[in-house]
C-alpha cells in the first residue's frame, strides 16, 4: 500500500479542537516534530479568528521543544499527561492555565487501553522507516508509541531521515493483553527479547507520511562538578561495600538510574570504581555517560525505552551502530518500567530526589509543595519494585539557602516504605531495618549539610511522643522560613515544640 505524502500543515489541517493526540516521544528521543508544531501554528491562527483550539497532548514521557515548548506557547494544550520537562508548559502549569496529571509511566500505556484517558484519535508518531504492509522502525525512543498506535483511530507519521534505517533490531515491541488475560511478561534478563523488532500496525490506519530530517532535541548534560562527583561517589562506596558484605551477588545486579545531571554524574562514578564488576542496566532512559561506559566494557548490556543523548553522542552510537546493537534494547516503557520485571530481575534503582525527609520520604516532583517541576517518571516504578532503592540529591539547593533534607517533605512520592538508602554530598543513610527515630538521626548525621545539622536535631532530639517523632504544628517550619526570608537556616525548634 502507498501512503499519502503530506506536509505537516496538511497533517496537521486535519486535527480539530478537542482531539486526544498520543505522539511518539520519551524525553526529546524519538518525538514528533514538525506536525506539532504545525498544528501549533494552526492553534495560533484559530485563536486569531477567535474560534478554540486546543488538543489533549498524551506523550510517553517529557518532549521536545517543538512539541511540549510550541505548543504551550500557542496555548493549544487542552491537558497534558504522564510527564514534562519544558520550561513553558512547566509555568503554564504552576499558573492553573494547563491542566496536567502526573503518572507513574509504566501505567500510561494501559490507562490509554482502558480508555482512562479519553478517546485518542491520532497517533502522531516518528519512524525511521515504514513498510507497504505497515511495519514501522521506530527511533530513538519507544515509549508508548506501540499503544498509541493500537489505540488511535488513524497514524500521521514523521519520516525523519535523521536517523538511519539501519535502526531496525534496536527495538524489541512487546505489547501485553488486559486483564482477565493477561499473562507473565516473559524478560528473565536484560537481554531478553520478547516481541518483535518492528512495530506492526494497520497500513489502512496510516493517514499520512510527512518527510522530514531533524535531528533530536536533546540538550547537553551539565559538567561534573565537586557536589555530583561526590554524590556519585559516594554510591558507588556504597554498593561496593554491599558486594564486599555479600548483601549483592559478585556478578551485581541490573542498574536502574534516572533522569538528570545527578544521575549522568552517578553512573560515570559507578563506571570508575575498581571494585564494581562490568554490569547491566534494566532502566528507562539511556544518558550520555552510558555511552562512554559501554566502550570501555564497565556497562555490558543497557536496556531502555530511550536514547536521550546529546546530539554528538548519538552521533557516537551511529557512526558505530553495529557495535551498539548488540548491547542496547528499546523496549515499550510498559515493559521497561513493568513493575513485575523490576521485582523479578532485582534492580538497583538509583534516582534523584528533589527533597527528602528525616524519615525516608520523598519528594521527587515539587518545590515548596506547590511548583510542578518535571513529574514522577518512572522513580515510583523502581523505587518501589526494586532490590535496592536508593535516592540521592545534593545536601542543599541554592547556595545552601535550601537545605535538602527536612522534617517533613512538602509533597509526597515515595514513602518511606519503598525508600531503602538515601546518599548526598554529605554521606549514605541506610536506612533499612531501622525504626523512624533511628533513621532520622542517620540521614540528619549522615547526609544533612553541616549549617543544617544543629537544627534538624532540635525538631525531633528529646520529642518522645508517638512511633514516629512527628510534630505536625511546626513541621514545615523551615519551608515557611525559606518562603518568608528565602532562607532555611536558622531554625531552631526549643524542646517543647511538640508539647
Ligand atoms: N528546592 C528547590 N529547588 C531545588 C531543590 C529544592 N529542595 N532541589 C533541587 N532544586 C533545583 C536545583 O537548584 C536546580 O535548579 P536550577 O535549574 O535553577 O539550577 C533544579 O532543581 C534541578 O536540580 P539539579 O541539581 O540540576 O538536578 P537534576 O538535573 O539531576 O534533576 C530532578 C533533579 C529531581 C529535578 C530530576 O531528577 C527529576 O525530575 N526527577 C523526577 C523524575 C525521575 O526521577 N525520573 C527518573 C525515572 S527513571
Amino acid at each position: 500500500m502507498s501512503y499519502p505524502i503530506i506536509t505537516a500543515a496538511e497533517a496537521a489541517a486535519l486535527i480539530n479542537d478537542r482531539d486526544i493526540i498520543g505522539f511518539s516521544g520519551f524525553t526529546p528521543a524519538g518525538a514528533a516534530k514538525d506536525i506539532p508544531t504545525a498544528i501549533a501554528a494552526r492553534a495560533r491562527v484559530e485563536h486569531e479568528a477567535g474560534r478554540e483550539f486546543k488538543i489533549g497532548v498524551v506523550t510517553g514521557a517529557s518532549t521536545g521543544d517543538s512539541l511540549d515548548g510550541e505548543l504551550a506557547r500557542a496555548n493549544a494544550v487542552l491537558f497534558r499527561t504522564p510527564y514534562q520537562s519544558c520550561r513553558d508548559l512547566r509555568s503554564q502549569i504552576n499558573k492553573g492555565e494547563t491542566c496536567f496529571f502526573d503518572m507513574h509511566l509504566s501505567m500510561l500505556p494501559q490507562a490509554a487501553r482502558y480508555g482512562f484517558l479519553g478517546k485518542i484519535k491520532y497517533a502522531i508518531i516518528e519512524a525511521a522507516s515504514v513498510s507497504e504492509d505497515g511495519e514501522i522502525v521506530l527511533t530513538t525512543s519507544v515509549g508508548a508509541t506501540n499503544t498509541f498506535c493500537h489505540v488511535a483511530d488513524k497514524i500521521l507519521i514523521e519520516l525523519n531521515e535523521a536517523h538511519p534505517a539501519e535502526l531496525n533490531g534496536l527495538h524489541d515491541i512487546y505489547e501485553p493483553l488486559d486483564p482477565p488475560h493477561r499473562r507473565e511478561i516473559p524478560v528473565y534478563s536484560c537481554s531478553d527479547r520478547i516481541g518483535s523488532p518492528v512495530l506492526k500496525v494497520d497500513p489502512v490506519k496510516i493517514a499520512g507520511i510527512v518527510k522530514t530530517n531533524r535531528p533530536d532535541e536533546v540538550g547537553g548534560f551539565k559538567e561534573t562538578d565537586a557536589i555530583t562527583k561526590k554524590i556519585g561517589e559516594n554510591v558507588a562506596s556504597f554498593l561496593a561495600n554491599e558486594l564486599k558484605v555479600g548483601r549483592l551477588p559478585k556478578d551485581f545486579l541490573p542498574v536502574q538510574s534516572g533522569v538528570g545531571n545527578i544521575a549522568n554524574a552517578v553512573l560515570g562514578a559507578l563506571g570508575e570504581n575498581p571494585s564494581i564488576p562490568p554490569f547491566e542496566m534494566y532502566s528507562e532512559v539511556i544518558q550520555d555517560s552510558v555511552v562512554g561506559l559501554m566502550k570501555s566494557g564497565d556497562i555490558k548490556f543497557a536496556s531502555a525505552t530511550s536514547l536521550t543523548l546529546s546530539p554528538p553522542v548519538l552521533k557516537e552510537v551511529y557512526a558505530d551502530l553495529e557495535f551498539f546493537k548488540e548491547r542496547i534494547l528499546l523496549r515499550p516503557q510498559e515493559i521497561s518500567n513493568h513493575p513485575e520485571v523490576i521485582r523479578r530481575l532485582g534492580i538497583i534503582s538509583i534516582n534523584t530526589a528533589i527533597e527528602a525527609d528525616i524519615w525516608g520520604n520523598i519528594n521527587s516532583t515539587h518545590v515548596m509543595g506547590n511548583n510542578l517541576m518535571n513529574g514522577i517518571g518512572g522513580s515510583g516504578d523502581f523505587t518501589r519494585n526494586a532490590y535496592i532503592s536508593i535516592f540521592t540529591c545534593p545536601s542543599i539547593a541554592k547556595g545552601g539557602a535550601i537545605s535538602t533534607i527536612v522534617p517533613m517533605v512538602a509533597h509526597l512520592d515515595h514513602s518511606e516504605h519503598s525508600v531503602q538508602v538515601l546518599i548526598t554530598d554529605q554521606g549514605i543513610a541506610d536506612l533499612r531495618g531501622k525504626d523512624p527515630a533511628e533513621r532520622a538521626r542517620e540521614v540528619v548525621d549522615k547526609c544533612a549539610h553541616p549549617d543544617y545539622r544543629k537544627q534538624l536535631h532540635s525538631y525531633f532530639d528529646g520529642v518522645k511522643s508517638g512511633h514516629t517523632p512527628q510534630t505536625l504544628r511546626t513541621a514545615f517550619a523551615m519551608h515557611e522560613a525559606f518562603m518568608e526570608k528565602k532562607d532555611m537556616r536558622g531554625v531552631v525548634w526549643s524542646s517543647e515544640h511538640s508539647q
